[in-house]
């Protein structure tokens, strides 16, 4: 038995982590820690296991093989490296830390410890990005010329317990939606073409996205970025936090003989359309909405699964610290390029 601790108890760990963890029969999920008081009481009455009381008591138990760390951003890092010192393995909820020196912090330490560390990166999991991976890899499509990919909602009000929340100040949360949706969709692009991102030019703006006063938050609500890849594919990434009627989380990718449509048809959730012959549809799961997880629909979405697996197996997860630091490089060379106004070369190693 692998057993649990989660650290931070708001809407991702409510949702997906505490659920996910009595659904795998390999875990015992022995408790929780927040700062804010009450939250962990709330989820081990919900979830059992017991309030810590603090990060520092969970951390401290030696018990605990394994944490979530679901903590607003700016924690990331600090809760993280604790963990790792402590012993811990650790599921990191995205975007993996604040700066990009935190980011290569926790990569060092991951390795230096032994221990697993996986990042969040849900949408590795969902099944049409996963089978879209493979056609890619297997030529159904030849070699790919281009993509757009696109996430966006009405923003993280509509998602978290707090209406002051954290995610719209960056002294808290560090990055506005391009560190939000943006990270997803920047990782999923290296997932699905299996090379990384090496050249971006972005711009950022917040345009309507308001705190209570009427005044703009002081983050990014919209961001939009020119990917190059180091094969030389071009693409775009447009995130927002200011889609204000319906949720969008689709990528098209374009290659010399065919173009896959990943949930763009609500019908299916992916489409592969030849450039010769016959059109394939296939129904896989859906990406799970805010809308639809705050009205109580729920599915597995593989992340725990695949973690608690990792442990089992001394396996590396399939996004690793490595990985994420990857795709987290990538994010950082869009927020200078949109700072500076020229394209910005992403050094991948
Ligand atoms: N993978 C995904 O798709 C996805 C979706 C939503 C959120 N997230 C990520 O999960 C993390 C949590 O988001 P959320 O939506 O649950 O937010 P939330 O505001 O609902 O909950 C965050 C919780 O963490 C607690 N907290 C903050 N700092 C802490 C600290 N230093 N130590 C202990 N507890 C602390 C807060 O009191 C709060 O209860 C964020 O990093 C977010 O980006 C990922």
């Amino acid at each position: 038995m692998i057993k649990v601790g989660i650290i931070g108890c708001g809407r991702i760990t409510e949702y997906r982590h505490a659920p996910e963890y009595l659904e795998n029969k390999d875990v015992e999920l022995l408790g929780f820690s927040d700062v804010q008081s009450g939250r962990a009481k709330l989820m081990a009455e919900k979830f059992g296991g017991r309030d810590y009381g603090s990060t520092e008591a969970l951390l401290a138990d030696p018990e605990i093989d394994a944490v979530s760390v679901c903590v607003a951003n700016v924690y990331h890092a600090e809760v993280t490296l604790a963990a790792l010192k402590a012993g811990k393995h650790v599921l990191l909820e995205k975007p993996m830390a604040a700066t990009l020196k935190e980011c290569e912090d926790i990569a060092r330490a991951a390795k230096e410890s032994g221990k697993i560390v996986m990042l969040g990166h849900n949408q590795r999991f969902a099944p049409a990005h996963i089978k879209a991976r493979e056609m890619i890899a297997n030529g159904a499509i030849g070699r790919v010329l281009s993509f757009h990919t696109v996430f966006g909602h009405g923003g993280p009000e509509v998602w978290t317990h707090d209406p002051n929340s954290w995610f719209m100040r960056r002294d808290r949360a560090a990055f506005g939606v391009l560190g939000d949706l943006g990270i997803h969709k920047t990782d999923l692009i290296h997932f699905l073409l299996d090379e990384p991102i090496v050249e971006v030019s972005a711009q950022m703006g917040t345009l309507n996205k308001r705190y209570a006063d009427g005044t703009l938050i002081d983050l990014e609500d919209n961001a939009t970025a020119l990917y190059r890849t180091r094969s030389g594919a071009m693409g775009t990434m447009h995130v927002s936090w200011t889609f204000t009627a319906c949720e969008e989380n689709s990528t098209r990718i374009y290659g010399t003989k065919g173009v896959l449509r990943l949930y763009d048809d609500p019908r299916f959730s992916l489409i592969h359309e030849p450039a010769e012959g016959e059109v394939q549809q296939f129904r896989f799961r859906g990406l799970t909405s805010n809308e639809e997880q705050k009205a109580g629909k729920r599915e597995n979405t593989g992340v725990i699964n695949a973690f608690v697996e990792s442990i089992v197996t001394g396996r590396r997860p399939p996004v690793d610290a490595q990985e994420a630091l990857k795709a987290m490089r990538v994010v950082f060379a869009a927020i200078e390029s949109a700072g500076s106004g020229r394209s910005v070369a992403v050094d991948q190693e």
